[in-house]
């Protein structure tokens, strides 16, 4: 989603620093950017609809400045266009600003009646109005910060320049922000890895704090102007930009480097039950809540069959955005999963917050260290999955999926329901992981030869029961999300109460079929498709001989490790499917890879 950069230096010209952190944001999904600059107490403000290139291309070739603000805009009020473009800038005030601010119109109109007017339909625009109202009224930014935290509902993570002073503000609430302290210049940023090329070393902002940032000092207040001493951080991870290698797109990369990024996440925990018990005790709980978003949410409907298939766990699987706002149930016995690739989708940071104001316990399963779930979570189990660039999540879904299924083994075992010698069988496997997946990896023909049967079809279905319908519903979403293809995913027993009416000649459907209690159910529905035109395609483990079905066969193995081995044809048919069809397959169309809004 939106991204934000700032710097401020004593000698070096800052231009090219922000359009390099603009352009490492770039992958987060963005539809317009814009720059300013205050050069001999002259402001520039340059703006595009597009790409971060176009921007670089507007700027004058010799532009300089030592103190600068950029921003990438993904749309939440108001067309993508140049005007609602960020920065903003009002009287003495320009701003860049992730998030929203949900009490804009009520705002808009009292400064309307104080004889503001404003160019854009953007939400922006008003709190640059508001800051600049109070900035005028009490002749003091820092005044003017801590009026505008009490007076504004929402979201934001704000970067500020006055006309007038050698200075950036930041103030942050809900969306991300961190100060880069450098030597003789110090950094903003939405994301850590904007600054990486310039400084390790970074400050956290938290809810309503805010800062000045100059070019030798850096100094965070709280909301009514204390100083508060914070702790300096040094990024841990590579500070090596992620590359495509060999590969066209990094989805494909992403996709292929499972073999190696699921056996990263669960190694501390396979080598022996003694290793396995190193994840924690969930014996003390009588109900697993999972929260997420998206693919992470998916994850977590895989997980809840697990748990409640093979520890007797009652599991109960939520979309961030709904728990937030609904009777959640709470009490000591509940423990609440996060599950996120970023770390940062404001829903399920949002629900995380509800769970800890109920003082009940949190565990995370986040990919990016240090993000804002990883901090405020109780306990963290990171999973090792790497930078994920493509919008589509592949290998943080099934790194996801192997960390839950390790948490479940030892579940399984604390509970005695899984025997040592099954639980080390299945570590065995999960060893091998590798191995197992090589064939699937592989099986690229086969993949590329379905994509050209359904590149070109409007509606395709995806069905499952039980774990495997878990797995039809991530498929959906992989193939709708990059190729367009209108797809959804419905259990395999319901079709038949609505849908089926929408299935004709040629309607692809694909199913898996991967527990053998019921995979002769599934089948059967996949017949009743069958008379009615579809085209069936089934990823099973079974040896299932039907020429009215294309097969993708997959390797016997524990369910433990099913979820991981059915999704990846359905990511590689997707990605196939949406290369054929031309897509923007690293940055499908109004994606953003970060949700960082409601
Ligand atoms: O960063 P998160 O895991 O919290 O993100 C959640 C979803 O936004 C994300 O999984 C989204 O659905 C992906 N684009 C799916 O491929």
């Amino acid at each position: 989603m939106c991204g934000i950069v700032g710097s401020i230096s004593t000698k070096t010209n800052i231009i090219p620093i922000l359009l390099d952190g603009l352009k490492t944001l770039e992958y987060r999904g963005y539809d317009s950017a814009g720059l300013s600059y205050i050069k001999d107490g002259n402001l520039t403000i340059n703006k595009v609809k597009g790409r971060v290139k176009d921007l670089e291309k507007n700027i004058k070739k010799d532009a300089f400045s030592n103190i600068g603000i950029a921003h990438t805009r993904w749309a939440t009020h108001g067309k993508v266009n140049e005007i609602n473009a960020h920065p903003h800038h009002v009287g003495k005030i320009t701003i860049v600003h992730n998030g929203i601010i949900e009490n804009f119109n009520k705002l808009k109109h009292k400064l309307e009646d104080k004889g503001y007017k404003f160019k854009s339909e953007s939400d922006t625009e008003i709190a640059t109005g508001l800051l600049d109202y109070y900035y005028n009224k009490y002749q003091s930014i820092d005044k003017a910060i801590q009026k505008f935290i009490k007076k504004v509902d929402g979201s934001y993570a704000i970067c500020l320049i006055l006309d007038n002073e050698d200075a950036i503000y930041v103030i942050k609430k809900d969306s991300p922000l961190i100060i880069g302290k450098g030597k003789d210049e110090n950094y903003i940023a939405s994301d850590v890895p904007a600054i990486l090329k310039y400084t390790k070393n970074y400050y956290i902002l938290e809810d309503y704090e805010y800062g000045k940032v100059t070019n030798e000092k850096i100094t965070i207040y709280d909301k009514d102007g204390n100083i508060i001493k914070k702790e300096l951080k040094e990024y841990q991870g590579s500070t090596r930009t992620s590359d495509k290698g060999i590969y066209e797109h990094y989805m494909l990369k992403e996709i292929m480097e499972q073999n190696t990024t699921i056996r990263k996440t669960i190694d501390p925990y396979i080598s022996s039950i003694n290793d396995l018990l190193k994840l924690p005790d969930l014996t003390k709980y009588e109900r697993i809540d999972i929260i997420a978003c998206g693919t992470a949410m998916y994850a977590g409907l895989a997980a809840k069959y697990l748990f409640e298939e093979y520890t007797n766990t009652k599991c109960e699987v939520f979309l961030a955005s709904e728990y937030r706002y609904q009777n959640n149930f709470l009490n000591d016995k509940v423990l609440s999963i996060f599950i996120s690739q970023s770390g940062e989708t404001a829903d399920t940071l949002a629900a995380l917050k509800k769970v800890k104001e109920n003082k009940c316990d949190s565990l995370g399963i986040v990919n990016v260290k240090e993000s804002s779930i990883a901090r405020n979570i109780d306990k963290v189990l990171y999973t090792e999955a790497g930078t994920e660039i493509a919008v589509a999540s592949t290998k943080a879904y099934t790194a996801q999926v192997a960390l839950l299924s390790t948490l479940i083994l030892a579940h399984a075992y604390r509970k005695q329901i899984f025997k040592e010698e099954k639980i080390i069988k299945i570590l065995e496997e999960f060893k091998n992981i590798d191995q197992i997946l090589k064939p699937i990896l592989e099986n690229t023909d086969l993949y590329k030869k379905i994509a050209d049967e359904i590149y070109e079809k409007n509606d395709i279905f995806y069905i499952g029961r039980g774990l495997d319908y878990a797995l039809a519903m991530e498929g959906a979403l992989k193939l709708k999300e990059i190729s367009y293809i209108h797809s959804e995913a419905y259990a395999a027993g319901e079709l038949k109460h609505g849908t089926i009416s929408l299935i004709t000649q040629g309607t692809p459907v694909f199913a898996s079929a991967t527990n053998k209690k019921i995979n002769s159910k599934t089948i059967s529905n996949l017949k009743e498709v069958i008379s009615r035109g579809a085209k069936c395609y089934l990823i099973t483990d079974e040896d299932f001989k039907d020429n009215s079905i294309q097969l993708i066969k997959i390797k016997k193995v524990s369910m433990f490790l099913k979820p991981i081995l059915t999704v990846i044809p359905y990511q590689l048919i997707a990605y196939y499917t949406a290369k054929l069809k031309g897509c923007d397959i690293d940055k499908p169309r109004n994606l953003a890879k970060s949700v960082t809004v409601e």
